[in-house]
């Protein structure tokens, strides 16, 4: 594996990686590396010749409050891991090679970004489509991977790429890869080591009360009523703050007071011991 910290240097990797038409695909992270991120690696071996990820904790995707200082970073662990798993390269520029003195560009993508965790989080996707559109200008992938665990983030990055031609228009280029959960149901997430023991294990409650909501929406409840009994449940087992626990249209986040014939999506962020915690699920039509 060729690790890049410098762009020359990755162009140099990319170019030889590319050469003879072999194809590349780009899994950017921000490190402190689980088996969700595995997982998408493993998927783009599978679906490319050639594996570069992409490791960098991005300030502009930070709010002024939130845990940038404190957001886990493991660079040696992690490019071992990535070694392991047959990666190719691993980009891991400095933050003055992502954002040079001056820097005063930002990508902002309408529509999808605003509600959610663009609400919650103002200006976090503009930080997040800013990012990723210098690592495909960067890196130039054939096609990119991302969790369906950041479901809306998918969507944004979904939108920018189409809107702004940034990889070739052909399906499934922004490939999203299924949410990888613990055994007892936590969406993995860098963030769950924040937890004390107590709260990761109240923390469950988080995915099976979702799946409670869902088969309840399912079988006929209404909408409203059940979120809102999903919101009680989180603060009933120690969560101290629902930040949004709605059911939306899943490709354009609209939020639906109904079930349609649309697919839609559950999506929640909930805060425990100072943790904010996020998951989404499918939630069949009737
Ligand atoms: P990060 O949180 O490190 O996640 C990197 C990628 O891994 C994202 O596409 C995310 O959706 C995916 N991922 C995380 N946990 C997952 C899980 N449990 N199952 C499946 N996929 C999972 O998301 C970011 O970084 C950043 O916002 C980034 C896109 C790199 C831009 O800075």
């Amino acid at each position: 594996m060729q690790t890049a910290t410098e762009l020359e240097m990755l162009r140099t990797t990319v170019a030889r990686l590319r050469a003879g038409g072999k194809t590349l695909a780009l899994v950017p992270t921000m490190g402190a590396l689980h088996e969700g991120h595995l997982t998408l690696v493993r998927e783009a071996r599978a679906r490319a010749d050639r594996v570069a990820v992409s490791i960098f904790v991005n300030p502009t995707q930070f709010g002024p409050n939130e845990d940038l200082d404190a957001y886990p970073r493991q660079m040696s662990e992690d490019a071992r891991m990535l070694e392991a798993e047959g990666v190719d390269l691993l980009w891991a520029p400095g933050v003055g090679q992502m954002y040079p003195d001056g820097f005063a560009t930002t990508i902002s993508v309408a529509g999808v970004s605003e509600g959610f965790c663009g609400a919650t989080r103002p200006g976090h996707f503009d930080g997040v489509a800013t990012v990723v559109c210098k690592l495909f200008n960067q890196v130039c992938p054939d096609l990119a991977l991302f969790g369906e665990k950041d479901w809306q983030q998918l969507a944004v990055i979904r939108r920018m790429a189409r809107d702004l031609d940034l990889v070739e228009p052909r399906a499934d280029a922004i490939h999203g890869v299924p949410t990888v959960r613990e055994a007892d149901g936590l969406a993995m997430s860098s963030r769950n080591r924040y937890l004390s023991p107590e709260a990761r294990e109240a923390a469950a409650t988080l995915p099976r009360a979702m799946r409670e909501a869902i088969a309840r929406m399912e079988g006929g409840d209404d909408v409203q009523p059940t979120l809102a009994s999903l919101e009680e449940t989180l603060l009933g087992a120690g969560f101290s703050q629902v930040d949004y626990a709605d059911l939306a249209d899943a490709a354009s986040l609209e939020r639906l007071d109904t079930l349609g014939p649309a697919p839609a999506r559950l999506l929640v962020a909930a805060r425990i011991e100072g943790t904010r915690l996020i998951d989404n699920m499918a939630v069949g039509q009737k």
